[in-house]
């Protein structure tokens, strides 16, 4: 595990979109597996504006995002296809066809993550998998204390991420209950990990996600037996780590 500490969140998302942007310099048909929430936002507007630069060409890449919300439309403000599109997509020369999420939508669930994970399949895998953490050590919706092997399913959302999203929604009740993610077994066969992390709110869970045992009340945790992971993460979430 390879932890590169940055000053701040600046700093941070700069480390992180250089990781990102070598990848896709050096392997342009990449498949690239994507995170919402806050934290990978300064990530997407530095490859934005690299983008705009000409320094990066995304037209070969394929993406595939970890989760969506149960019951947004693509066009709902805080559906994560409309962040990405938003915050990436719609900036950068990627074909729309080649960005992937759970459909939100499909009334067959089941069907809809057997197709995911089969896509997923179809790609080739994931070469370079970008993760936040949650503060209940979720990575995608994987929640607290379900199993780590699952793939593609539906998961109730813990009240802990119900309340973290609803500073997003004009109130709780309108935050989804449900939505589909990806596995950890797929994000654990992502050939490289990218967890980036910022803010002294997230440092205690961070210390467990590394340095904690390995379990399902911090399914975060899972990653210590990747063999490919950078943590690029700011001093304040790094506070409770000695790096020495
Ligand atoms: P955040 O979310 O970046 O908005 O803190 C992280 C996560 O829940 O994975």
């Amino acid at each position: 595990m390879k932890i590169i500490q940055a000053k701040d969140y600046a700093g941070m998302s700069r480390k992180a979109a250089n990781i990102v942007s070598a990848q896709i310099i050096l392997f342009p048909n990449s498949v690239i597996g994507l995170a919402t929430g806050s934290t990978p936002l300064g990530v997407y507007h530095q490859l934005v504006e690299w983008y705009r630069k000409d320094d990066l060409d995304f037209s070969k890449i394929r993406t595939v995002n970890l989760d969506e919300y149960s019951g947004l439309s693509p066009e709902h403000e805080q559906s994560y296809r409309y962040y990405m599109n938003q915050n990436l997509f719609r900036d950068v020369n990627i074909p729309m066809e080649s960005t992937h999420l759970p459909n939100g939508m499909a009334q067959d669930y089941e069907a809809e993550c057997k197709r995911y994970d089969q896509l997923i399949t179809d790609l080739g895998g994931i070469d370079l998998q970008l993760l936040g953490i949650g503060h209940n050590g979720h990575i995608g919706f994987n929640e607290p204390d379900q199993a780590f092997d699952k793939t593609t399913h539906r998961v109730i959302l813990n009240q802990r991420t119900i309340e973290a999203n609803t500073r997003f929604f004009r109130n709780k009740e309108e935050v989804p209950k449900y939505a589909l993610t990806m596995g950890i077994k797929a994000i654990m066969q992502a050939r490289k990990i990218l967890l980036v992390v910022s803010g002294a709110d997230k440092a205690e869970i961070l210390r467990r996600a590394m340095m904690g045992p390995i379990t399902p009340s911090v399914p975060a945790s899972i990653i210590q037996l990747h063999p490919d992971v950078t943590i690029v993460a700011d001093e304040a979430a790094l506070g409770r780590i000695s790096l020495s």
